[in-house]
């Protein structure tokens, strides 16, 4: 697999063109060879295993022991509730299987096996059944504190958390169950986007102050210990489908829900009926009117 699609994520962890993965071949080769085991994969298979080499251990132990102390600072408080419900080891890159077990014991999801780009519907459909694509490479070592697109570092601190926790993998379930019902670009946008701006970047309120819990604030060290900077807006479907993407760098605009409950309520009331007359019924503009924007980086 080629790393040139990876510029599509760059959005989402900082300046890709500049990240020493794309230039390193040695590198390259091998995070396309573990990827190339996705290839023909279906969901709900098992993931294989993956023999890790001792450099991507320690890329590993350098990211959790700072990821764990900055989600200390500023995940919210279900999301650090539902990290220690995850088998997520210090010492060592954790298996997909492994994962998978805990976290079916505890919320009935299971990752899937993903290579890089997923398409939006079988992204977001897998999960109505309870599976959540995952990919297994690790980011280059030479920055292990960032990475131009998400690996398993992203899913497992992220997403794994997350999954870990009843009231999230509900989320995620409604989210896949709406993409289950539409098969046009436009709707599966337009829950993408639903996506992105919660269980990726959503941001809610506490007696503390802002924290994070989507999935991509709490994997990345940096935007996780300056999202609090970034402008923060009431959540509100109509503003953040209108909303262009940011392109390189970090999202300049997250969009803030008042609790976990609230955020249930919100997706909940969205998702439950949506369907492909949604967006008309909500006068909300389609992919085509709005040709300035940027599509979102695909989440696998
Ligand atoms: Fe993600």
């Amino acid at each position: 697999m080629s790393l040139t699609p990876l510029n599509m994520h760059g959005t989402r962890f900082g300046r890709a063109v500049e990240h020493p993965s794309l230039a390193d071949a040695t590198y390259v080769a091998r995070r396309n060879l573990i990827a190339s085991r996705a290839c023909g994969h279906q969901v709900g298979e098992p993931s294989p295993a993956v023999s890790y080499s001792e450099e991507e251990h320690a890329t590993w132990r350098t990211v959790h022991a700072a990821l764990r102390s900055v989600q200390d600072d500023w995940g919210c408080p279900q999301v650090l509730a539902a990290r220690e419900a995850v088998p997520v080891p210090p010492d060592r890159v954790p298996q997909h299987e492994e994962i998978s077990d805990r976290l079916d014991a505890l919320s009935g999801f299971r990752f899937t096996l993903a290579g890089g780009i997923v398409p939006n519907k079988r992204f977001l459909g897998a999960m109505a059944d309870g599976y959540f694509h995952a990919v297994q490479y690790v980011r280059h070592p030479a920055m292990p504190l960032y990475t131009p697109e998400p690996d398993v570092l992203h899913d497992v601190f992220g997403h794994g958390i997350h999954l870990a926790d009843p009231v999230f993998a509900d989320l995620y379930r409604t989210v896949g169950q709406a993409a289950a019902r539409v098969d046009s670009d436009d709707a599966l946008d337009l829950i993408s986007r639903v996506y992105w701006f919660t269980l990726e970047y959503g941001v809610t309120r506490t007696s503390h102050g802002p924290r994070a819990y989507g999935a991509a604030l709490l994997s990345s060290y940096g935007e996780l210990s300056r999202f609090a900077r970034a402008e923060l807006r009431s959540f509100d479907i109509d503003d953040l489908v209108r909303l262009p993407y940011q392109v390189d760098g970090y999202q300049p605009v997250l969009f803030t829900v008042d609790s976990m409950a609230h955020l249930a309520d919100i997706l909940h009331t969205f998702l439950d009926d949506f369907d492909e007359a949604t967006r008309d019924r909500r006068n909300l503009p389609r992919l085509a009117d709005r040709g300035f924007m940027n599509r979102p980086p695909i989440p696998r």
